[in-house]
């Protein structure tokens, strides 16, 4: 089959159309043709690599210390249509059009993947695709409706709250808008000025956009902050917290020792965590999208074959929402 070989970290031209084995189900396993694949800032940052040190050698010891070892087809998301099912396999027959994740196990950049039917420690996940949307459209929900569903369950939303989402215009945060949203949140999004009509347009209730304006400065105070970025200064935006409020961190790694710090002398409560995906959440995520309360952003569509480009966009950080790759079987290359 054909698939993007990364075999080793650096630029996006690491990243090479190739022919692999197609993979064959286990047991508990479904074969999946994928139709359509993503490529998000985790990936572009895990091809590179490119955090501090302390990070890179924990990702290195995870992944491959020189090069990656066991996963090396990039991609963490996908939609597409069984192909097979391993004998135990309870859920999901041969033709059932599906979206799921492979999580941290990575390989969703190709013609195929097999993915076990039940959560494994990875967050792979799988379920049937949403009927009102297509291929493309679903396979940009595991990832990032998936972390925004994460984080707002642990915000324990009442309705009512102001909360301000930093980082909102990309592929967490159009699904954290909605979400909060949803849950009863007035919503403030803070992103780039390109991304701001975007943003009121899935509900955003005001939008800041922060290469004119600091909202730390602002007269508004926030009962949640959900930092997704990890660009924010805790000093200045606890101005902007209330005293019992909540920091959200997606990116905790760029924050952790401040995060600890203002968790112990604040009294703010402050959440740093790697978000887990389940299947039950994207099936939540699923009835959300057919009750016609959620839906993707997608800025551009890319082939298979031209990831480096795609790589190189979604570096660039102009990014709307989503990027989406379509993984046309019969294509000649
Ligand atoms: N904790 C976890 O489990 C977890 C899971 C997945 C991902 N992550 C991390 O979460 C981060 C975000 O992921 P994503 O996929 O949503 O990224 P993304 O799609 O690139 O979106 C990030 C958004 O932030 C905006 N931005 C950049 N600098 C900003 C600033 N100073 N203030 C406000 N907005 C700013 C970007 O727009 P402009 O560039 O136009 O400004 C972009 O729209 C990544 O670093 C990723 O590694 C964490």
């Amino acid at each position: 089959m054909k698939a993007i070989l990364w075999t080793k970290y650096g630029p996006p031209d690491v990243l090479q159309l190739g022919e692999v084995e197609k993979p064959a189900p286990k047991d508990n396993e479904v074969l999946i043709k994928i139709i359509a694949t993503t490529v998000t800032a985790g990936d572009c940052e895990t091809r590179s690599l490119d955090f501090p040190i302390f990070l890179s050698l924990a990702l290195r010891m995870w992944i491959g210390f020189r090069k990656p070892k066991e996963n090396t087809i990039p991609g963490t998301e996908l939609a597409g249509v069984i192909e097979a099912t391993g004998k135990d396999v309870k859920n999901f027959k041969i033709g059932d059009p599906v979206f799921g994740a492979a999580g941290m196990a990575f390989g969703t950049n190709a013609e195929y993947i097999c993915l076990s039917e039940d959560t494994g420690e990875t967050g792979n996940a799988v379920a049937i695709k949403p009927k009102n949307m297509s291929f493309e459209e679903a396979a940009t929900v595991p990832f990032g409706g998936r972390d925004a569903l994460h984080f707002l369950r642990l915000a324990n939303l009442q309705g009512g709250e102001k909360m301000l989402i930093n980082g909102a215009g990309g592929s967490i945060g159009v699904f954290a808008v909605q979400l909060a949203k949803y849950f009863g949140a007035e919503v403030t999004a803070v992103d780039s000025g390109e991304k701001l009509d975007m943003l009121r347009e899935i509900g955003a209730d005001h939008v800041v956009d922060y290469t004119q304006e600091d909202f730390t400065k602002g007269e508004q105070v926030y009962d949640i902050i959900f930092d997704i970025i990890g660009k924010i200064s805790f000093s200045k935006s606890n101005k902007v917290l209330k005293k019992n409020g909540t920091y959200l961190l997606a990116n905790p790694m760029s924050q952790i020792i401040r995060g600890l710090w203002t968790k112990m002398t604040s009294g703010r409560k402050v959440i740093m965590q790697t978000a887990s995906g389940t299947t039950e959440n994207l099936i939540f995520l699923r009835e959300l999208i057919e009750a016609g309360k959620l839906k993707t952003v997608i800025d551009r569509s890319y082939l298979l074959e031209e990831i480096v480009a795609a790589h190189e966009y979604v570096e660039t950080g102009r990014k709307k929402g989503n990027l989406v790759i379509t993984v046309g079987h019969d294509r000649k290359v």
